[in-house]
């Protein structure tokens, strides 16, 4: 497509997500167009290759977010679960199925924080339901914790489109739903799943190599992190880290016990 009609329909994408954000009143917008490089500038372009974000953050609306503000006053899973799933805080309200609220013991010792919902998980309802699902229940089996033990959650409750990472307006959203969950059911450990769980809940863009090598502490929790089951699934070469990782894991959970 010629750069002229690029920049054209740009503009077009712009001028209807603000009649949209008008007429929805919405406090956040995104807007996904190709990176154009410098050197591009004069050239034709075919398939553009890389894609950036430009997001437009508009003031927050203190009616929409003082409804389901003060979360200290759910005091079980399933009454909390009620009063946030039909949040509408970011816009992955607009493409989810299911707001994946997570699911297991209340009371359990042990919590498994992945990242957000995957296809399966939107239409389901349920997290780690998938491939990697299935993957996670054989690490826990490898440790004999069954799915049933733990409570497992992830940092979004709804699917981003095509699986991106989540952004940081959405987990400044959504952190604070996980926070409670972790106050309610106040586990002895917690493992992030794969580095962006762990990167994301630590505030840090060390890697995951570096944060599997010890202990962290979130909200007063131990927090480890370890390989996410997907990652897995590409590297079957991770697996022998991924179960010494759970193997610390069930030490501490043990010797907490
Ligand atoms: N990946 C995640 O991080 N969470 C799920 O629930 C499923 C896949
Ligand atoms: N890359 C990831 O995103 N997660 C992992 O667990 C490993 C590599």
């Amino acid at each position: 497509m010629e750069l002229g009609n690029q920049i054209l329909d740009i503009l077009n994408d712009c001028e209807s997500y603000f009649k949209q954000l008008k007429e929805t009143e919405r406090n956040q917008i995104l807007i996904d167009f190709p990176a154009v490089s410098e050197q591009q500038q004069f050239e034709e372009i075919q398939v553009p290759n890389t894609q950036t974000n430009l997001q437009i953050e508009m003031p927050e609306k203190p009616s929409q977010s003082s409804v389901i503000s003060d979360l200290s006053k759910y005091s079980t899973l399933s009454e909390f679960d009620n009063a946030i799933n039909q949040c509408t805080k970011c816009v992955l309200c607009e493409s989810r199925n299911k707001f994946v609220f997570g699911a297991g013991n209340p009371n359990a010792d042990l919590m498994l924080v992945g990242e957000a919902p995957g296809a399966d998980e939107d239409k389901n309802g349920v997290p780690f339901v998938g491939r990697s699902g299935k993957l996670l229940d054989k690490i826990l089996a490898a440790i004999d914790i069954s799915r049933e033990d733990v409570f497992i959650a992830n940092i979004l409750k709804c699917r981003p489109p095509e699986n991106r990472d989540p952004l940081a307006s959405e987990v400044d959203k959504c952190e604070p739903y996980l926070k409670r969950q972790i106050e309610l059911i106040n586990p002895k450990v917690i493992l992030a799943l794969g580095r962006i769980a762990g990167q994301t809940l630590l505030r840090t863009k060390d890697s995951l190599t570096k944060l599997r090598q010890k202990e962290h502490n979130y909200h007063g929790k131990i927090l480890m992190v370890t390989y996410h089951p997907a990652a897995l699934l590409r590297n079957p070469n991770w697996k022998r880290p991924t179960w010494e990782d759970v193997q610390k894991v069930k030490k501490i959970y043990e010797g907490l016990k």
